[in-house]
């Protein structure tokens, strides 16, 4: 039953993208909390409010179509989704969601969807990104992108170029398969910055007959700041996969790093025997000849295909990040590696020994693939570089669209990458990595929003009248105070917001209309657990971020370190349908992927919320409002 007056059967079926389509109109229910909620705000529009509200009372029209129940996966019919076909993982997603109807979405709803401050192409179908560098004033992003297409193949470099890693300008393409030895794909690679200037990019092809090869490009002009051309090495490929490695099992060069003895190293992910994920380190003194180094850098059982391996160091007590190449005291590294066979980025920090190339994880527990992640939404794919000329480690990654293809092909357009994010070893914890949006999202801040000290009590939700909240970057402090006792109750996130106890849910209600018929939870879920201990918990919850049926909802989340002396904090970064997240200075990471049918435009609306029964919790916040970035086509006859 669906009680929602407001439902979208009336909408008109979809036609194909306007230039300017105008919002939508979205006529919402008036029912009695819709009704006081909006007089109270008119009346008491800077204010804050508090509104007691007992779960039963609290809006909740979904119910009996809640989207976390799991659907059936017998009735799935299950096409072999793109990129399997041709020797690499599935890139996307035919349809998961034959059973359901397809939602009826609008201009305004596909139009909405786009993000204003996250890089995207203008058109077509994007993936991993790729060869991220500092050159002569510009950042370089280049990445996987079909020319044809919102669905994955034919597989090409975009490039774009920043100067500041929020504005861009797109390029010509610096990649095309057009030899015998990429001509299935240009796939994933990374860029090393030789001490002489020179630029080195390995990357993946997909050969004439599907093998995955690595290869060598470098730039035609190193003078030219853009790098607009690219030359393919003559003899590629320079690596070919080793004995015992299957052909379609060997891609995603890092960058690579210097040895004692002045040779560069560098490491490709694989897998062995099916399951045990590995990454083989080759050694090469001029980037055209390799040797495959015995044994491996490690290898994890269990985890399958390591994809887009990354492995870099970190200062154990610096503010800064370390070229590629730092190794000795003080130094731990990062290993990472994508896992095909869950989608997940995975990483853990350990000690490497530049001798024996071998890296060992400083806790095996948390093993590479078996512990962290990268980000615990939808992400993956992940690179980082060094920049040279801020010094610091910065972290691109891939929101995958958790939609149908359909819709992606409606729509035009497929995936963005994450706002770029600084990286340094937590020292406070010393089992984590930080994670930071780059400082240059702060030239985007618009006006700013304080609310100090709002009580929120037990099962209430308080609108924070910001007006549009569409594009924010928000800091939210919470701290609790206990007025009931609390037991041992269970852990983990995947109850959602509506799943109550002691010590939490409370956080934000994002992208969320008036009456709540869609919203996102981003929130901690303190826990007592069996000795006592409080462990703390930090989730998205998009089960309700929707109306659409045909579109992937989850919860996400992870445990995330707190300790006493410090409090419940958050940022977050709305810009449309992504939402990025981050827990206690950046210890865990959530991005969500959210296609809200009414939530949006004027109607995105921003609410705390506290759903714990045990405890008050008192929220500080500061709120900007973002501007959208310039991402535009070069204009080379203006250069
Ligand atoms: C979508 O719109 C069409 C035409 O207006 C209508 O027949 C159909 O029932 C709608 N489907 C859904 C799921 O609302
Ligand atoms: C790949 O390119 C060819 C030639 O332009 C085109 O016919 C084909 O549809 C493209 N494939 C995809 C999946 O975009
Ligand atoms: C692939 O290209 C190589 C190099 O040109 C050639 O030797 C080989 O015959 C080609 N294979 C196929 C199936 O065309
Ligand atoms: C290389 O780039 C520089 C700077 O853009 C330009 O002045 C020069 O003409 C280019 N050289 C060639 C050979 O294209
Ligand atoms: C790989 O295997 C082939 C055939 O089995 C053999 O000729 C070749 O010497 C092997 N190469 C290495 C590096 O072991
Ligand atoms: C490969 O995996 C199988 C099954 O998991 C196991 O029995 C076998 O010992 C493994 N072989 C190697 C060389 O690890
Ligand atoms: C690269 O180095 C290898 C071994 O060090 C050497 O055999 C090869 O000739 C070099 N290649 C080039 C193009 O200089
Ligand atoms: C911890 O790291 C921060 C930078 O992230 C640095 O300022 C601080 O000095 C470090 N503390 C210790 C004890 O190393
Ligand atoms: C980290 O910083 C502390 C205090 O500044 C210093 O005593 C310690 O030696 C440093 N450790 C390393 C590994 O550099
Ligand atoms: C992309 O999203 C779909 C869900 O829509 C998921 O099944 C798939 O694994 C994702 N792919 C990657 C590479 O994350
Ligand atoms: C709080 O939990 C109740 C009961 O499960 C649920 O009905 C309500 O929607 C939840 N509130 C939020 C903001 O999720
Ligand atoms: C956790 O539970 C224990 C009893 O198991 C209790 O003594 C303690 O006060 C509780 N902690 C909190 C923060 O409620």
């Amino acid at each position: 039953m669906d009680t929602n007056p407001s439902h979208t059967s009336s909408d008109p079926p979809y036609t194909p993208l306007l230039d300017n389509p105008s919002p939508a109109r979205i006529r919402r229910p008036f029912n009695g909390f819709a009704a006081i909620l909006a007089s109270l705000i008119f009346l008491l529009s800077l204010v804050a409010l508090i509104i007691n509200q007992s779960q039963e009372s609290l809006p909740e029209q979904n119910q009996n179509r809640s989207p976390s129940t799991p659907r059936p996966t017998e009735s799935f019919s299950k096409p072999e989704p793109r990129g399997v076909a041709q020797g690499v993982s599935p890139k996307s997603n035919p349809s998961f969601f034959s059973d359901k109807v397809s939602y009826n979405w609008t201009n305004a709803m596909f139009s909405w969807q786009r993000t204003a401050y996250h890089f995207q192409p203008e058109k077509n179908w994007m993936n991993d990104p790729d060869g991220p560098l500092f050159h002569k004033g510009w950042y370089h992003l280049f990445y996987q992108y079909n020319p044809d297409s919102a669905v994955w193949g034919n597989i090409t470099w975009g490039h774009a170029v920043s100067t500041d890693l929020i504005h861009w300008l797109y390029l010509p393409f610096a990649m095309v398969p057009d030899h015998w030895y990429d001509i299935n794909g240009v796939w994933t690679g990374s860029a090393t910055l030789l001490p002489d200037g020179q630029i080195m990019m390995l990357y993946t092809g997909s050969t004439n007959e599907s093998v995955q090869v690595q290869n060598l490009a470098y730039p035609a002009n190193l003078s030219d700041p853009l790098l607009i051309d690219w030359v393919k090495y003559p003899n590629n490929p320079v690596i070919t996969p080793p004995n015992g490695t299957e052909t379609d099992e060997f891609r995603d060069p890092t960058t690579a790093w210097m040895g004692p003895d002045g040779t560069w190293r560098i490491t490709i992910g694989s897998r062995h025997n099916k399951s045990i994920g590995i990454s083989l380190v080759y050694q090469t003194s001029n980037f055209t000849t390799y040797e495959l180094l015995e044994g491996v850098l490690h290898a994890v059982p269990g985890t399958g295909m390591w994809e887009c391996v990354d492995f870099y160091p970190v200062a154990i007590n610096g503010s800064t990040g370390l070229d590629t190449s730092a190794y000795g005291a003080g130094i731990k590294h990062v290993l990472k590696a994508s896992l095909d066979d869950t989608k997940r980025d995975h990483y853990a920090i350990g000690v490497y020994d530049p001798v024996t190339d071998k890296w060992t994880p400083d806790n095996p527990k948390e093993d590479v693939g078996i512990g962290l992640q990268v980000d615990y939404g939808r992400y993956y794919a992940s690179k980082t570089f060094y920049d040279q000329n801020t010094q610091r480690r910065i972290l691109w990654g891939w929101i995958n669209e958790t939609d149908t293809e359909t819709d992606d092909l409606d729509k035009g357009w497929a995936s963005v990458q994450t706002i770029p994010r600084k990286v340094l070893y937590d020292n406070k914890t010393g089992t984590n990595i930080l994670q930071w949006p780059v400082e240059e999202i702060e030239s985007l801040r618009l006006r700013s929003t304080d609310f100090t000290e709002i009580v929120v009590g037990p099962g209430s939700v308080v609108p924070l009248d910001i007006g549009q909240a569409t594009q924010l970057d928000i800091f939210a402090e919470f701290e609790v105070e206990i007025i009931s006792e609390t037991k041992h109750e269970k852990y983990g996130c995947s109850g959602g917001a509506v799943d109550r106890s002691a010590l939490g849910p409370f956080g934000l209600l994002v992208v969320a209309d008036q009456t709540l018929s869609e919203l996102t939870p981003i929130f901690f879920r303190p826990v007592n657990t069996t000795e006592g201990i409080v462990e703390t918990y930090f989730c998205a919850d998009e089960t309700r971020s929707s109306k659409a049926s045909d579109v992937y909802k989850q919860v996400y989340g992870s445990t995330v370190p707190v300790f006493t002396d410090e409090k419940f904090q958050m940022r977050v970064l709305v810009d449309h349908s992504i939402v990025e997240s981050f827990a206690q200075g950046g210890r865990r990471v959530i991005t969500s992927r959210i296609y809200p049918t009414k939530a949006i435009y004027g109607d995105a609306r921003l609410f705390l919320f506290n759903n714990a029964t045990g405890v008050n919790v008192k929220a500080t916040l500061k709120i900007w409002e973002l501007n959208s970035a310039f991402i535009h086509p070069f204009l080379f006859d203006q250069n």
